[in-house]
């Protein structure tokens, strides 16, 4: 059975969670692989708009969600998200939910970490969204996490958390502040260790299951490649692999139950937080396009930096994350602009690159260079096939698609489930 990976092809926000939620219906279970609370996936169905962060988008829809390994997990985000839900009327059950007992937790003292590190490196700093997510994927790397399963054993924690406290209380010392409270620490996790453990479980082992049963797994990518700590623009990045292969070792399943690789592509380009954008517009095509867009966090609410559509980090990232098929969004967004620009390359020192180089202080300096098409003035909001669409608008998808050397799977015309149009089902077989 077909499965399939959804992951952001630029810096996050591409509106990954319209089309999860939209391959959700078809899904049998969803899988989120990396990151953590930083992602923000908005939902809209029908009237009701959701609002997610940590869970699956399979939730909303009832469909078996799953946190894997990979993800680093606030158990009290997690709390808060699920009531916030179930206040909404989703159902939340342990037949319709599941997280990995060896996802490492995020803590407090990591969130601690994040906001000091940030503030003290002042113009330097990365642009955090200050959940702790870095912190907490180096204390996993560095051995000394506190993992899901560990909730099951608090009395014995001793000596891993002399391991996370030696290592915290230098670095907190360094910043001018007090050593963890260790107590409050423990209390914490006493505190949220049965709401976890009732969840908690080897997801590998139900995952492989269904897999075996025939099940069709989705799994939802969380940031975009650009964002991806090897692949990225290093260091403003986030802390873990966004691109498609982290699927399987984030989940535990092989690398074949990726499936068809779906990249999400805004339209225009935007990005949240620090670091190197070659199409970023400070001007009014900028504002408006921000505007339009409706550029603001979901997680932060922070405002997004924007630009034109820059072909050469798509076509990186699909070539890093062996992307089958882009999902196209946002495309209403350029309606009414006289002309559009597509960033075909970049210009540095002379020399001409068809890609983003590795090194930051290179990054920062490329400058575009732009291909220009005449715009449309008719509304493609709400499209639903291509006579839909304005037949500049299908030239302009057309030359996306050419290159960035990958095929349109779907195009996405408004934020509604049903507004989309369908090339290549993702799922077929
Ligand atoms: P962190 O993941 O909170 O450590 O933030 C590192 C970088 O990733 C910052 O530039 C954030 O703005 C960015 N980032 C993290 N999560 C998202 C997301 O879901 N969408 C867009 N950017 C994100």
């Amino acid at each position: 059975m077909a499965n399939v990976t959804v992951i952001g092809a630029q810096w996050g926000d591409e509106g990954k969670g319209k089309i999860v939620d939209w391959l959700a219906e078809r899904a049998d279970a969803v899988v989120r692989f990396q990151g953590g609370h930083n992602a923000g996936h908005t939902l809209v169905v029908g009237e009701n708009v959701y609002k997610l962060s940590l869970l699956p988008s399979g939730i909303v829809t009832g469909t078996l969600s799953i946190i894997g390994n990979g993800v680093v997990l606030d158990p009290w985000a997690l709390r808060d998200e699920m009531a916030k839900l179930r206040g909404q009327g989703v159902s939340i059950t342990t037949e319709n939910f599941a997280l990995a007992d060896n996802c490492a937790l995020i803590l407090p003292i990591h969130r601690d970490l994040d906001g000091l590190r940030e503030t003290a490196a002042g113009s330097g700093k990365i642009g955090t969204t200050g959940r702790g997510i870095g912190p907490a994927y180096e204390d996993k790397v560095g051995r000394r996490a506190i993992r899901v399963c560990d909730l099951a054993h608090l009395d014995a924690l001793d000596a891993q958390l002399d391991r996370l406290c030696a290592h915290h209380d230098a670095l907190r010392a360094g910043f001018g502040e007090p050593p963890v409270d260790r107590a409050r620490l423990i209390t914490d996790l006493k505190e949220i260790a049965p709401f976890v453990l009732e969840y908690a479980q080897p997801v590998w082992k139900r995952l492989n299951k269904v897999r075996k049963a025939g099940a069709r797994i989705l799994f939802e990518g969380a940031q975009g490649v650009l964002l991806d700590v090897d692949h990225g623009t290093y260091p403003f990045v986030t802390s873990s692999n966004t691109v498609s292969g982290t699927a399987a070792s984030g989940s535990g399943l092989g690398p074949s139950a990726a499936g068809f690789v779906l990249g999400i592509v805004k339209a225009y380009t935007t990005r949240v937080g620090s670091g190197p954008f070659p199409t970023e517009l400070e001007d009014e095509t900028g504002q408006r396009l921000g505007e339009r867009g409706h550029e603001f966090g979901t997680v932060t609410g922070r405002k997004r930096r924007c630009g034109w559509f820059d072909a050469v980090i798509v076509r990186q990232s699909c070539a890093v994350s062996g992307v089958t098929g882009i999902a196209l969004t946002k495309l209403d967004v350029l309606d009414g602009f006289e002309t559009i620009k597509i960033c075909t390359g970049y210009r540095l020192n002379g020399k001409v690159y068809d890609y983003l180089p590795a090194h930051a202080a290179e990054q920062a300096a490329v400058e575009p260079i732009y291909e220009e098409m005449a715009g449309w003035q008719e509304t493609t909001a709400g499209a639903r096939s291509w006579a839909d669409l304005p037949a500049q608008a299908i030239k302009y998808i057309t030359r996306v698609q050419e290159l960035i050397e990958t095929p349109v799977a779907l195009v996405s015309t408004s934020p509604q489930r049903e507004d989309t149009i369908l090339v290549r089902d993702p799922f077929a077989d």
